[in-house]
């Protein structure tokens, strides 16, 4: 029979790379508990309109990227690409702001987007994501952004980047985009992309996010954002600035980070690695006060962030594998009752451990026991069972000794 084979950009997460996946959840988990946020679940299918309102109907994502079709009665439903429109559907749903003031939630799972796969960049891929419902203040920007450092740190990945940016608010913003306005207005069909051409009248701040290589370029002298903020969205940037600078928190500040998605408003923030290649971003976010209401909830705030799983992964390599106690081999297939009798006693103290369940050659268990990664090498051969003893090798010292089995727990238990 032809093999069926997985959807192209879908991977299967096996062995270690699913314990990666593993720790980076517990660590969330333990890290954004932290600060007081709950987990939350959410479906991943949700109606198209969800995220066509909120992302916006001109940005890469509603336009290329959505896995869209209709179900048996013909309603549009789409996978959703992202966390946060369903996270705002989920508290406004449940009405959650009138529970508590400050709503703040995790969540993590496959998100779904039609991009071109390339290393760091899936079509189902993970996110860890947090979003914050009901405060305006630049306050809770900045611990967003110590929470965001903290986990990354915390998961032992290091030499990022944070660039931050201010997208200003709807008093402000018109006139910025008026200036992009009168910019692009000059540009024609042979200097910027057919999209392009059509967003510099709708919404020109998606041709700054533009990837065309002649759009990138065209953006160089196009006018920055920060000379067109209000006072207000000048005064909450520069309080979250401050408190970064006063807790010697490391950032860049870059005028041109527009961010993928319509939502944003404010500060907005991206984490970006030298160390994956062209697929650089590991996490983004930012402030969407607005979006709540967008969506039909009341008119409150929220902030938040998503870090991309499979590029964590990428930057964290093997270190989230963990090594078994043991290693059980048996050199005799006489041997293999008592092998596996061996090896439930270990187990039942707490030690982790496979044992051979068929006798193979000295030389082929010890090229089993390194491959496993195992702290200690057990061996049972003839008179070791013959006389109640067990040969431990030590894999990373390089030691061996030959010990009762009564006593064995004494010398491998961690
Ligand atoms: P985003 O920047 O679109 O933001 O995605 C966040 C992260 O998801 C990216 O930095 C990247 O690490 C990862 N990511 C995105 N697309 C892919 C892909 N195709 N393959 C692998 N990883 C990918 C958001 O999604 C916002 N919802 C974040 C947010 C939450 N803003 C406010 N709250």
């Amino acid at each position: 029979m032809e093999k069926i084979q997985k959807i192209k950009g879908f991977a299967d997460l096996l062995a270690d790379q699913a314990t990666v996946f593993e720790r980076l959840e517990s660590a969330a988990r333990r890290v954004f508990g932290q600060y007081g946020y709950k987990e939350a679940r959410v479906p991943v299918l949700e109606r198209t309109e969800l995220f066509s309102r909120s992302i916006g109907e001109e940005t890469d994502v509603v336009q290329k990227e959505m896995y869209t079709f209709p179900d048996r009665k013909g309603r549009s439903l789409t996978m959703r690409p992202e966390a946060t429109a369903g996270m705002v559907r989920a508290y406004v749903e449940n009405a959650l702001h009138a529970q508590e003031e400050l709503t703040k939630l995790f969540t993590y799972g496959p998100m779904f987007r039609y991009e071109r796969p390339q290393k760091g960049r899936m079509r189902q891929f993970h996110q860890l994501d947090v979003e914050a419902f009901g405060s305006p203040s630049a306050h809770l920007d900045a611990e967003m952004l110590f929470m965001l450092g903290h986990f990354l740190t915390e998961i032992g990945i290091g030499e990022l980047n944070f660039e931050l940016n201010s997208l200003g608010c709807p008093d402000c913003r018109p006139a910025y985009q008026q200036a992009l306005n009168d910019y692009f207005k000059g540009f024609d069909g042979g200097q910027l992309c057919e999209d392009c051409l059509r967003r510099k009248l709708t919404n020109p701040l998606r041709v700054l996010d533009c990837k065309v290589p002649s759009c990138k370029e065209l953006t160089k002298g196009a006018p920055l954002i920060s000379d067109y903020l209000c006072d207000d969205c000048r005064t909450h940037f520069a309080t979250v600035t401050g408190v970064l600078d006063a807790a010697g928190f490391d950032y860049t500040l870059n005028p041109r980070l527009v961010r993928g998605l319509d939502y944003y408003v404010r500060t907005t923030f991206e984490v970006t690695s030298g160390k994956i290649g062209a697929q650089s971003a590991v996490a983004g976010g930012g402030r969407y006060d607005g979006l709540v209401k967008n969506l039909g909830g009341p008119d409150l705030p929220g902030v938040g962030f998503a870090c991309g799983m499979e590029r964590l992964a990428l930057l964290m390599g093997d270190a989230g594998a963990a090594a078994p106690d043991f290693h059980l081999a048996v050199l005799g297939a006489q041997g293999l009752d008592a092998g596996l009798l061996l090896a439930q006693k270990l187990r039942a103290a707490g030690l982790s451990g496979e044992c051979a369940l068929a006798a193979k050659s000295a030389k082929a268990q010890m090229r089993q026991a390194g491959k496993s990664g195992a702290r200690y090498c057990l061996i049972l051969g003839e008179s070791e069972l013959a006389d109640g003893t067990v040969v431990v090798k030590n894999m990373l010292a390089g030691t061996q000794e030959t010990v009762s089995q009564d006593t064995l727990l004494d010398i491998i238990a961690p």
